[in-house]
């Protein structure tokens, strides 16, 4: 099965520090979460999905919330920045990891945000009591869906939300988006949308609302590329080729993925069976 981190995305996570000095923030700086924003969130329209996640939740200060795949920090942050609640935010390569607790530490966040390394398959949390699980772009890389939403489901509060924004199967792929999909985004399997939702369902979830987002992530990934190709020599400056041909054959792949037809993409907002 092909590995998570040699996912082109994922080779250089220390790319951000060299953003962060082009924009005349270096290493010893603190940060605010604003500063981070345009090159923490490896998902898709970045702050406004997590202002999203904020507003159907209803997350307040009073809410824990256990973000799945947390990458460099990015939504965390900007979560416990926002409203002043407590995140856990569980990722699974220690590189990308420790450069979240570098800029969360930086930020002042700290107190706020905890980062978690490991595996939410083997995530065994003391205080199974979050109030919401949330996630962008995880799930896609773990084909174990009955594992992973069981999982969910046990660290929920009863009554508590999970909110998900991943890729799913709108018809059968051909082989060749099959090996894309495999060797250049690290996705094995995908369910339909009622695949998905019967899932969701037999590991006890209700209130299931299910939106279609793969004509607006379609339009996104196609400018996100058109502008990194456009950029590409000040992207050069900023950090160096290897970086940039990576990002470039990324942004390229994931691009014509969507524009093939088969794959889509969807948030799931649901409800953990049960009251408070
Ligand atoms: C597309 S990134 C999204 C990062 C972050 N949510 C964001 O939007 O900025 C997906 C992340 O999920 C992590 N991941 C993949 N499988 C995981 C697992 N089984 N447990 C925890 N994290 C996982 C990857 O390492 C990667 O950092």
């Amino acid at each position: 099965m092909h590995d998570v981190k040699k996912m082109k995305l994922y080779h250089n996570p220390k790319r951000i520090y060299n953003e962060l000095e082009a924009s005349g923030l270096n290493k010893d700086t603190a940060l605010k979460v604003q500063d981070l924003s345009p090159f923490d969130q490896y998902h898709y329209f970045g702050t406004d999905s997590v202002d999203d996640a904020i507003t159907s939740l209803n997350i307040s200060s009073e809410n824990t919330i256990l973000e799945i795949g947390s990458g460099i920090g990015g939504p965390a942050r900007y979560i416990a920045e926002e409203t002043g609640c407590h995140v856990t935010a569980l990722e699974l390569q220690p590189e990308l990891n420790d450069i979240a607790v570098d800029l969360t530490e930086r930020c002042g966040l700290s107190q706020l945000v905890n980062h978690v390394c490991g595996d939410i398959l083997k995530f065994n949390q003391e205080n199974t009591n979050f109030d919401y699980v949330v996630s962008w772009l995880t799930f896609l890389h773990i084909p174990d869906r009955n594992t992973l939403l069981n999982k969910c489901n046990s660290i929920l509060k009863l009554g508590g939300k999970i909110f998900i924004d991943d890729y799913y199967k709108r018809n059968e792929f051909e082989e060749e988006e099959l090996k894309v999909l495999a060797n250049d985004v690290s996705c094995n399997y995908l369910p339909t949308k009622d695949e998905y939702k019967k899932q969701l369902i037999k590991s006890g979830f209700n209130e299931i609302k299910i939106i279609d987002k793969t004509y607006s992530w379609k339009n996104f990934v196609k400018e996100r590329k058109e502008r990194f190709i456009q950029n590409s020599e000040s992207q050069i400056e900023i950090h160096n080729k290897e970086i940039v041909d990576d990002l470039e054959d990324f942004f390229s792949k994931v691009s014509w993925l969507f524009d093939h037809g088969n794959l889509g993409g969807l948030r799931i907002i649901a409800k953990k069976r049960g009251k408070i």
